[in-house]
């Protein structure tokens, strides 16, 4: 399917997202010839700023995120343009109409428009509604669609009620919930691997698999986040919606053909499964975690506390634990271990498939787990582990690996996540983005934990450069579990809220 001619408005021009993450990857596309030439951007936020500017603005971005250069970064700044709105005013929004008209005029876009809102979340129920103010969500003349970032509300509640907002402008087939977790190639590449392969499937149940890990760890802090974060914290954050997610398509029945509505579906159908948690559950199965300050990767760094926008007394969490279950047949009784944390050691998420042992160890006692490792990122790759025999006398097992990286595929050119999804939205293909059933069951899976920490809040600290409370290693330890990476000499873990 090809990119039918378009305008991409991209509300909150000013921000970050839209200078490091957003144009850069409509650049990309533009230069390896995905985007054709009839498309325009249009920058929309309460600054004001010329076309000339913007363009000078998303230029030096682009050199600084991509070191972009050459006649092709000239040519693209050509399609740039700005319009400064006051997002809140409905009247103020007649301001798009001329300048849509001119660039759907000018490229032959046909009224096909594609809304991203880059904006506070505030934002995202009253953006649908200016628009539609002045008809600009109908799709009489060429389609609307559009693209709500995270978070797609603040619980399960806030998450229906932005539903309703949204719902009363735009139609489901209309709107595109972006997790950018699921534009990463090797997320897709766990269905492929799943579904393509004979090899897999016939063991991917409770008959043969003992538990599964999934680990989203970064290094870095909250950076220039320190307002944002504090008020989400890793559940928010990273657990509501990308390692669900992530966890979904590890989880989730075959779809019976790959497009929007099966798949999304089966994720769905999963999401729903997930065991209720009980404040019992919480208490025993959720550590939450604060990192105070430490060393990563040899430099001294500072502790949540001391972050730029964080209050020093704050309580939010930046580091989650848990153990969760799926009420299904193929799953019943396997807990999936999920954590995920920043200023952790090292950058990696990663999926850990441990099978069952053996049912009887003829060679050894100690023979190694089979498990099989899938590297979203870093070094995306898959590695299989399993026993051999350690080479000498007697039958001793040592573990080895067979191993697959990305980067072998020599011509192989990935689109980042925001490329992937933006060319999806582009297209009208909707299966990399979150329903609102799957993500009203993140909420509802999510929601006991809020409450609980509400009501119970414990947030443990640990070091920054360590993994996490000891707490979080004591709960999986309590299943007779270890995490895959653990953690050396940890300190006591104290109590912050
Ligand atoms: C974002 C979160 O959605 O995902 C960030 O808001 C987090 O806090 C980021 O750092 C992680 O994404 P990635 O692609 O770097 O793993």
């Amino acid at each position: 399917m090809n990119v039918e001619n378009c305008c991409i408005v991209i509300f909150g021009a000013s921000g970050d997202l839209t200078a490091r993450k957003l144009v850069p990857a409509l650049y990309n596309l533009y230069k390896v010839g995905r985007l054709g030439k009839h498309f325009s951007v249009l920058g929309v936020a309460r600054t004001g700023l010329s076309d000339d500017e913007f363009r000078q603005k998303m230029h030096e971005a682009l050199i600084k995120f991509e070191q972009a250069s050459g006649p092709e970064l000239e040519a693209f700044c050509e399609h740039l343009y700005y319009q400064a709105v006051n997002t809140s005013d409905a009247l103020d929004y007649a301001k798009l109409l001329p300048r849509l008209d001119e660039l759907h005029d000018k490229y032959g876009s046909s009224g096909n428009t594609l809304y991203y809102l880059s904006t506070p979340p505030s934002l995202y129920g009253v953006i649908p509604e200016c628009l539609a103010a002045h008809g600009l969500n109908t799709e009489e003349f060429g389609w609307k669609r559009i693209i709500v970032e995270k978070p797609f509300g603040y619980d399960i509640e806030t998450a229906k009620a932005l539903d309703i907002q949204i719902h009363r402008f735009f139609e489901e087939h209309q709107i595109y919930r972006i997790d950018h977790y699921l534009g990463k190639e090797t997320v897709q590449n766990l269905l492929v691997l799943r579904f393509s392969n004979g090899l897999f499937e016939p063991l991917w149940n409770r008959n043969f698999i003992d538990y599964v890990e999934i680990t989203g760890a970064e290094s870095i802090g909250v950076e220039e986040r320190g307002g944002y974060y504090d008020g989400s914290g890793a559940m928010r954050d990273m657990l509501q919606n990308h390692l669900l997610q992530v966890l979904a398509m590890v989880a989730m029945e075959p779809p019976a053909i790959i497009n929007a509505t099966s798949m999304r579906d089966e994720v769905a159908k999963v999401l729903h499964c997930l065991h209720p948690l009980s404040a019992e559950n919480v208490k025993n199965d959720v550590v939450l975690g604060q990192y105070v300050a430490g060393t990563v990767d040899g430099e001294q760094v500072v502790g949540y506390l001391e972050e730029k926008g964080v209050p020093p007394d704050s309580s939010t969490e930046t580091f989650i634990a848990l153990k969760c279950e799926i009420d299904n047949w193929r799953w019943a009784g396997v807990p999936f271990y999920v954590r995920s944390g920043k200023r952790l050691p090292t950058r990696v998420t990663e999926i850990v498939i441990h099978f069952k042992t053996t049912p009887h160890p003829v060679f050894s006692q100690n023979a190694p787990e089979n498990k099989l490792i899938i590297r979203i990122q870093p070094d995306e790759g898959i590695s299989m582990r399993f026993g051999l025999k350690k080479p000498g006398a007697g039958f001793e097992a040592k573990e080895v690996s067979m191993d697959f990286s990305y980067a072998d595929l020599a011509s192989t050119n990935l689109l980042t996540a925001y490329e992937r999804l933006l060319l999806d939205a582009m297209k009208g293909d909707a299966t990399l983005f979150a329903r609102t059933d799957a993500v009203h069951a993140c909420w509802r899976f999510v929601q006991p934990i809020l409450d609980y920490k509400a009501a119970h809040g414990r947030v443990y600290e640990y070091e920054s450069g360590s993994w996490g409370p000891t707490e979080a290693d004591k709960l999986i330890a309590r299943h007779g579990k270890l995490w895959g990476k653990p953690s050396g000499a940890k300190k006591k873990a104290k109590v912050v809220g």
